[in-house]
């Protein structure tokens, strides 16, 4: 037996639901720009879920019912009071959160489809809540409940500020959402299927996946893009800043891919918006700085950005609490873990690899009292 470290280029499941052929990401069959450019991310939800685009009324029924479901037990609330809430990262906090909703669903553990289905709608639509609930309540500020006429992404950015945001505020963080949903088998989203492949339940599958997304090798990286962008400060200090780093060999974070050759498709999209977004709050150097970095990057070792790249001058704009973002990648991605642990309890089998061992041969146990 011999191991493939980081399981690199080993294909682990089958799938219909995302695929990246040739650095083109589809969902479901459907090119991302396509979508990107033309879907609401209650469009993009109902397609990883159902395997097709939903007709205009199967498009307000699914609103109604993300509506109907948005609200979170008071206790899970009260819960954040509970937190060291001010030194607590978000994500760990929503990571709790989500465990904790799964303490007050009475279907937690019921297994059939339809209950399944009923519960990822429950979790989609409860994560915006829990997200915006407690990055006010650690400012000392009451949750805003979401408005009915509001669309996704608008409510999101409205339960975070109280106020409507604009229309290019809202085109934006629809297009994030769209393009963060799903992703293959990236880490966060094969950690939900090992998890529900044990038959455990969908809020254990996305409990696990959102610590998986937490790290910096993963969801956490846009954060980090943003640390990163804060600290050069100016489009000056780029070329030094990026230099020190590459002869030091430390990672730039928001560049490359374990899947992607040429580049990720969907960088170029969040590119286009923090050009956008960048100009209208006078922070154009953000973008500035960020594209001579990637000028840098990719033509001294040939990584192309990646999507959290420019996602972090993107929320950056919108006013966003920069350790917010990687939050909000999980507010998009739990549509795509829904779909891939739904599909997983539909044809599953237990995920339990080999390891390759490495450790001493056999041993004899020695008691405790005469070893030296
Ligand atoms: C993602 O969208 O999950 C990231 O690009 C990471 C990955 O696919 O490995």
């Amino acid at each position: 037996m011999t191991a493939t470290r980081g399981l690199e280029g080993v294909v682990a499941t089958t799938s219909s639901i995302s695929s990246i052929i040739d650095d083109t990401l589809t969902y479901v069959g459907y090119n991302i720009d396509d979508l990107a450019e033309n879907a609401s991310f209650e469009e993009v939800i109902y397609l990883l879920w159902h395997g097709q685009l939903p007709t205009a009324g199967q498009l307000n029924e699914l609103k109604e019912q993300l509506a109907k479901d948005a609200a979170v037990p008071q206790e899970v609330l009260n819960q954040f009071k509970t937190f060291p809430i001010n030194k607590v990262h978000p994500m760990a906090a929503i990571r709790t959160a989500v465990s904790s909703l799964g303490l007050f669903d009475e279907e937690a553990d019921v297994m059939e489809k339809d209950a399944n289905y009923r519960k990822a709608v429950r979790l989609q639509a409860k994560l915006p809540t829990l997200v915006t609930a407690f990055a006010r309540i650690r400012k000392g500020l009451e949750p805003i409940a979401p408005k009915r006429d509001l669309g996704f992404a608008a409510n999101f950015l409205y339960m975070l500020t109280g106020e409507e945001p604009k229309d290019i505020a809202v085109e934006a963080f629809n297009k994030a959402l769209v393009l963060h949903a799903d992703h293959e088998l990236n880490a966060s989203t094969f950690t939900a299927r090992v998890c529900v492949a044990t038959l455990s339940d969908v809020y254990s599958g996305v409990t696990a996946a959102i610590g998986a997304l937490k790290g910096p090798l993963h969801g956490g990286a846009n954060e980090q893009v943003m640390k990163m962008l804060t600290e050069i400060g100016s489009v000056e200090n780029v070329d030094s800043y990026i230099h020190e780093k590459l002869n030091n060999k430390e990672k730039i974070m928001g560049f490359g891919h374990r899947v992607y050759r040429k580049g990720d498709p969907r960088a170029k999209h969040l590119r286009e918006m923090s050009e956008k977004l960048t100009k209208l709050t006078g922070e154009s150097h953000f973008y500035e700085m960020s594209t001579k970095i990637e000028n840098i990057v990719t033509s001294e070792k040939g990584l192309p950005p990646n999507v959290d790249f420019y996602s972090a001058s993107v929320y950056h704009s919108l006013g966003i609490d920069h350790d917010l973002f990687t939050p909000i990648f999980a507010v998009s991605r739990v549509s795509g873990w829904l779909a891939h642990i739904l599909e997983q309890y539909e044809n599953n089998r237990l995920i339990r690899p080999r390891a390759d061992y490495t450790g001493p041969g056999m041993q004899t146990y020695v008691p405790v009292e005469k070893r030296g």
